[in-house]
């Protein structure tokens, strides 16, 4: 692990360093990112882009490199608008033959960097555009950083008619789902929220979860763990390999 001082000129609030809101935080570590991508960058490149608040800031640090590489490939709906608002060309997943970075946010991430992630209900577009990068860079504030996963509550994503079916399996696994109600994810499907799972195998969880008929994926992101974290603390950003 080692530590990047002072980053960015083009971002004040990457230089303060004292009392930063969390906010500020996912700011720096948006800006990070951009800044460790772009000396790898080539005219052709496209890069993996995810969802939330923080894939938000890296987004819009991105806009500064738009003439430097050819486009980007978005894990939702509302990532590839902003992308688009900042002048960068969003491709379909199905025309890119190779990725090499894939940067997104996370709810939780441990030691091993292995993460929960769909807090925003993008878990599946995530773990596709994840998948086909070489490199997963996680972006994320200083508070997402646990020992044990589990206590976000684990989303998964469910087709809407064995949304109960999948339930009555959850709470056989020792979880409480519940419905989060009114939300359609991007692929037209239903999210349950499971509480109070005990993650102590999550590359385990991950599968059994996935086994269940009706299930579109979970948000334990363990098979393929972030390959680098961009972690934003009070003392700078943190940069943490697997
Ligand atoms: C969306 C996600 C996000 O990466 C996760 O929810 C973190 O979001 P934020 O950066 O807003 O805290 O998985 O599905």
């Amino acid at each position: 692990m080692h530590i990047i001082p002072g980053t960015g000129t083009r971002n004040p609030l990457t230089t303060q360093v004292n009392d930063m809101t969390q906010d500020q935080l996912k700011q720096a570590v948006g800006q990070a990112a951009a800044d460790y991508i772009r000396p790898k960058l080539e005219k052709d490149s496209i890069i993996g882009v995810g969802t939330g608040s923080t894939a938000n800031c890296f987004i819009d640090a991105l806009a500064d490199l738009r003439h430097d590489f050819a486009g980007a490939v978005a894990s939702s709906e509302a990532s590839a608008e902003r992308l688009r608002g900042h002048g960068i060309e969003v491709y379909d997943l199905n025309q890119i033959g190779q990725m090499e970075f894939y940067i997104d946010g996370a709810d939780e991430i441990n030691a091993q960097l292995e993460m929960i992630k769909g807090g925003g209900a993008a878990l599946t577009r995530e773990k596709i555009v994840a998948a086909v990068a070489k490199t997963f860079i996680c972006v994320a504030d200083a508070s997402k950083q646990v020992t044990l996963l589990g206590e976000f509550p684990l989303p998964v994503e469910v087709i809407p008619m064995a949304r109960s079916y999948v339930a009555r399996e959850l709470v056989k696994l020792g979880g409480d789902p519940v419905y989060r109600d009114g939300v359609v994810t991007d692929n037209g499907n239903q999210i349950l929220d499971v509480f109070n799972l005990r993650i102590d195998d999550p590359r385990g969880l991950e599968s059994r979860i996935n086994q269940i008929v009706g299930v579109v994926t979970n948000g334990l992101f363990a098979q393929r763990p972030a390959d680098l974290l961009l972690l934003g603390t009070e003392q700078g950003v943190q940069q943490i390999q697997r």
